[in-house]
């Protein structure tokens, strides 16, 4: 039987890199993500290549709407093989700008999505017997950022959940594992946040990032996806993808001057 993975965030970026990909290997593919028509663009990419793909437009931070998702693929495919949990944003600035409206909107998208897709799809797979959950974290959720607060806490919190769900649920048949990506040249830009000082402030935050993304050495979404393809064949606890290995082990063997640079590099006007 053809095997199916649901991916959230899937119209863009890392998410659509991973389900053209675990299309191509034969996969069926629940397509999650808020706006119809980039959904349904890659939908339409994936049945054009002969294989199966459903566009459920959703919301991650609503509970509702994902129970409305898992619902609806399982009367299509019967069964979810392997969950991608991938929506997430972007959020950057000194911590005394941010709103609580900021903090709710990332905490609800980067952590409450994970734990709304997990909630809604345990059942059936304590029933099934098997399943494999992908979480998508980020290098961010292993070493502290300062100046990205909201998200790197976002982040920190699906590491130890993905850290909890692996250990509690191998007995039930469960593989849980956890990506960590470096920074990658997605379209997150698109939908950050950055505060700052003021709008020069904000405005050279954005431009930072933006010309950083087209430095060489910047991985690319499809790295990410190889990447989750291959954790989930291997059955992988966690995959530091590229780049991440080498900045996770610089934090572990000069912690004081890695939160030293990190500082330096997002300070800017502060
Ligand atoms: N790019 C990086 O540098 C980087 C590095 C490390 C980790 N990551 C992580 O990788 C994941 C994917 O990032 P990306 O760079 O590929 O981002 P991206 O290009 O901005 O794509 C984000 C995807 O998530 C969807 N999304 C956002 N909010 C959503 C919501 N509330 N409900 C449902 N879908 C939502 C977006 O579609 P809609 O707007 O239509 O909903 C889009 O499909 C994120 O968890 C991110 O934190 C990224």
């Amino acid at each position: 039987m053809t095997s199916t993975v649901l991916i959230t965030g899937a119209s863009q970026g890392i998410g659509k890199a991973t389900a053209l990909l675990f299309a191509q290997q034969g996969y069926n593919i629940v397509l999650a993500a808020r706006h119809a028509d980039r959904l349904n663009e890659v939908c339409q990419t994936i049945t054009a290549s002969g294989q199966s793909a459903l566009a459920v437009p959703t919301d991650v931070r609503s509970f509702d709407q994902v129970n409305a998702l898992v619902e609806t693929a399982l009367d299509y495919y019967k069964s979810i093989d392997v969950l991608v949990n991938n929506a997430g944003i972007y959020i950057s600035g000194p911590v005394a700008q941010f709103s609580l409206e900021d903090w709710h909107q990332t905490i609800d998208t980067n952590l409450w999505g994970y734990i709304h897709t997990v909630h809604a799809l345990l059942p059936h797979w304590v029933e099934q017997g098997n399943g494999t959950i992908v979480n998508v974290s980020s290098i961010g959720g292993k070493v502290a950022v300062p100046y990205l607060t909201p998200y790197t806490t976002s982040k920190f919190a699906v590491t130890g959940f993905t850290e909890a769900l692996r250990t509690e649920l191998s007995s039930k048949g469960i593989h849980v594992c956890g990506i960590y990506p470096n920074l990658i040249k997605s379209s997150f830009l698109e939908r950050a946040i950055f505060r700052g000082e003021n709008a020069q402030d904000v405005h050279d935050r954005r431009r930072q990032v933006s010309q950083t993304l087209n430095a060489p050495m910047v991985e690319k979404p499809e790295d990410v996806a190889q990447a989750i393809w291959k954790a989930v064949q291997n059955k992988e606890k966690e995959v530091l993808v590229g780049s991440a290995k080498l900045s996770a082990t610089a934090n572990e063997v000069f912690p004081g001057i890695m939160q030293w640079m990190l500082k330096h590099i997002f300070k800017n006007r502060d």
